[in-house]
């Protein structure tokens, strides 16, 4: 989506990191902004920021885990003119710890945040963008460990894996579309991450050895990448239509060899008289027409 200009964009998490510098990058490009995030105060202020820079910014209240505040974020949307980029970002950390000690409602919470929130972000905004045949892009933040999973918390790595999978299932979708797709996927990132995670996470707050570990992680993050870099990354990512966003090179070499055991891991199949699966029949029953936009070739 080559021009941002006067083109309102919806970002999710505005308030603070990652979020709030794409939205600076998107005002420097003078796009319409609104900035949604569950934290009131900041992101009435990020907004505040962003007029005062001379820029159109309006802060909203949302959860993005509940359905009914979306309904409000889509009224309040609507007021504000068409959305053209969707920035579904916002985002917390699992929880800390051996899986089997985890707090089954901070489990569930972490996947509504940095999962099913994305549904609702879509539902919400995405049949508007495809009716308007005219260019428009949907940008998600999963992230590295989305990809190469370090051995952190397990709640945190999978919703990220299941928003790289939402991603990689919608870039499908969308291929025959005017809505162009990237997946934000960032290693290391100093932003309030940690202490946005404390301050909402449900239930009963971590203690021991996981309290210690999400202090530790706050620590290693804080020499974390600028996030007003990933910002700007991903806005030119959003320019340029690059559906992979990866800002952190370092982590190619952890990619590499997990890439190719999976691919050694085919081997023969496991019986020699079948024929193969009928993938053009399994693309045909979901009335699609192609098999994959990122092996059509
Ligand atoms: N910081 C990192 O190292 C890192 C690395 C990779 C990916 N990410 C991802 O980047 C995204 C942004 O995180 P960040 O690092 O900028 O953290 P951050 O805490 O600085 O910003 C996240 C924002 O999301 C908001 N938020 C949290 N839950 C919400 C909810 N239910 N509804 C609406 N807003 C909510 C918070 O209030 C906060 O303002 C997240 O999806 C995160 O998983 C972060």
């Amino acid at each position: 989506m080559r021009d941002l200009k006067d083109k309102v964009a919806f970002i999710t998490g505005a308030g603070s990191g990652i979020g709030l510098a794409a939205t600076r990058a998107l005002a420097r490009r003078g796009a319409r902004l609104i900035l949604a995030d569950i934290d009131e105060a900041r992101v009435e202020a990020a907004a505040a920021e962003l007029r005062a820079f001379g820029a159109d910014a309006l802060g909203l209240r949302l959860n993005v885990a509940d359905e009914d505040d979306w309904a409000r974020a889509g009224e309040a949307a609507k007021a504000f003119g068409q959305v053209r980029v969707l920035f579904s970002n916002a985002g917390v950390g699992g929880g800390s710890g051996s899986f089997e000690t985890y707090d089954p409602e901070a489990w569930r919470w972490a996947y509504a945040v940095n999962a099913h929130a994305h549904l609702y972000a879509c539902r919400t905004f995405l049949g508007g963008m495809k009716a308007l045949e005219s260019p428009c892009h949907l940008a998600i933040t999963a992230s590295m460990v989305g990809i190469v999973p370090p051995p952190i918390s397990v709640a945190y790595i999978s919703s990220k894996f299941a928003t790289l999978g939402i991603a990689m299932a919608l870039r499908n979708e969308l291929a025959d579309t005017k809505v162009g797709i990237s997946v934000l996927c960032p290693g290391m990132a100093a932003t309030r991450i940690v202490e946005t995670t404390a301050a909402l996470r449900p239930g009963a707050s971590e203690q021991g050895a996981a309290a210690q570990t999400a202090q530790s992680m706050g620590s290693v993050l804080a020499s974390g990448m600028s996030p007003e870099r990933i910002g700007e990354h991903l806005v030119r990512a959003i320019e340029a239509n690059d559906f992979y966003v990866f800002t952190h090179p370092e982590w190619k070499r952890l990619a590499e060899p997990q890439i190719a055991e999976m691919m050694a891991a085919f081997g023969p199949s496991a019986d020699p008289d079948y024929p193969g699966d009928d993938i053009d029949g399994l693309v045909a029953a979901n009335g699609a027409r192609r098999l994959n936009v990122a092996v059509r070739g």
